[in-house]
């Protein structure tokens, strides 16, 4: 077999990759561990930044989202009682859109197919060999049969648990956090129109939604917490005390979907060795709290496709040459804004709620509140900085 761009792993890396490969003539094909199913219905994040649904819409894959996709314009931080509202279209003129991940990954993989792409799912004992000249990947298909795919580039998009990342030596900057998250979906109509964060004494919640029908909700938990130790009732008591404020209703409902979500901060250096390019969470994590995951390598791979169309197309090398440096700009500052929500908002020193720490972080929050230059810092971070910002 052989291929242009072999791409290793088909979540919104991979597959967005694949599409922009293809807008500019280039052909992939992309391999992927899990099954369709699996992709399809991973539940991960929902928060599609401003610059994320321009290019989907540039690019044709708008047509469900912006149907369902549920159009916001601020959100609210909450703290010390009081409910605050960080009013984007005010601030800088633009907003979010919650529309699920999985949505995303659905809409991908229906536009490759209808394109006749050759996607791989159920694909095991992945290896990538040639990295510095002639790349070819090894793998077993979904038939059981050995196969190996050669290329001209490899593209790693596996994740953060995938292969790619070890093939390209480099150096770690890792954080991680005392606290996970333990999230839910439940079968209950929004009763808030907006996001809400919510700084509380006992910990951090977050309000949020996917449809007019499901309610998305997390709790700041120990890092070593299984979500079977959370009662239904359980989570809804704890919520509606870290949620309280005034005219405030929290609607209950069946849960869908309850699991655990770790906390990191992480980036690998550089993102290219050779012919191996890492894209997405195989690069980098960002705690969830800046809702920037799915954005940063939806950017990541904007910036690939159009250097791997020159190289591969032109033999213009100066694209491939600067995609490193290019997308670490965008997610050192993706990883100094998650990081500086996640430090904001939640309970990070549980046995004295009286401490330094404590009185920063209402100062903080006090005077993000209250200053239409810090609010607007906030506000332009989350609604996503222009892709072709200098960062
Ligand atoms: N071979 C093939 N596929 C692999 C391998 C492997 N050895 N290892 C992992 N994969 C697949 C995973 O099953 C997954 O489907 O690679 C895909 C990686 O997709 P994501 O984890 O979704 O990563 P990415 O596309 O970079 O998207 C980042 O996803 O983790 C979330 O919240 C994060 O929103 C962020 C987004
Ligand atoms: C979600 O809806 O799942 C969500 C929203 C905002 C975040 C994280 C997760 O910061």
């Amino acid at each position: 077999m052989r291929t242009q761009v072999g791409i290793v792993g088909a979540g919104p890396a991979g597959l967005l990759l694949s599409h922009l490969l293809a807008r500019q003539g280039i052909d992939s094909v992309v391999l992927e561990c899990r099954s369709r199913a699996y992709v399809e219905q991973r539940v991960r994040a929902g928060v599609l930044e401003h610059p994320t649904v321009e290019l989907l819409r540039e690019t044709g894959l708008a047509a469900r989202l912006d149907q369902q996709g549920l159009a916001h314009e601020g959100i609210s931080l909450r703290f010390d009682g009081g409910d605050h509202r960080i009013d984007f279209a005010d601030l800088v003129g633009r907003g979010i859109v919650v529309y699920g991940q999985q949505e995303v990954v659905k809409d991908l993989i229906a536009a490759r197919l209808a394109d006749g792409a050759d996607i791989r799912f159920d694909v095991s004992d992945v290896a990538l060999d040639g990295i510095t000249d002639a790349p070819v990947i090894g793998f077993v298909d979904a038939d059981g049969k050995r196969r190996e795919l050669a290329c001209d580039v490899i593209a790693g998009c596996d994740g953060f648990h995938g292969i790619s990342r070890a093939a390209v030596p480099h150096t770690v900057h890792d954080r991680q956090y005392p606290f996970a998250w333990l999230g839910i979906l439940a079968k209950a109509a929004p009763t808030h129109h907006e996001l809400v964060y919510a700084n509380h004494e006992r910990g951090f919640s977050l309000y949020s939604m996917r449809s007019p029908e499901v309610t998305r909700l997390y709790l700041q938990v120990p890092p070593d917490t299984d979500a079977a130790d959370w009662s239904e009732a359980q989570i809804w008591d704890e919520l509606a005390v870290r949620l309280a404020a005034e005219g405030f209703v929290l609607n209950e409902g069946p849960l869908i979907e309850k699991g655990v979500t770790g906390m990191r901060s992480f980036v690998a250096e550089p993102m290219r060795h050779g012919r191996l390019f890492l894209a997405g969470d195989a690069a980098h994590i960002v705690p969830p709290t800046g809702a920037k995951g799915m954005n940063l390598a939806i950017a990541d791979v904007r910036v690939l496709a159009d250097a791997l169309a020159e190289f591969l197309r032109d033999h213009d090398e100066s694209g491939i040459d600067s995609y490193s440096r290019t997308c670490l700009r965008r997610v050192w500052r993706a990883e100094h804004f998650s990081w500086w929500m996640t430090s904001m908002l939640h309970n990070v020193d549980a046995a004295d709620t009286d401490s330094f720490t404590r009185q920063l972080q209402l100062s903080q929050l006090r005077y993000t509140v209250s200053s239409r230059a810090a609010a607007t810092s906030l506000a332009e971070n989350y609604v996503g900085l222009p892709h072709q910002a200098a960062l």
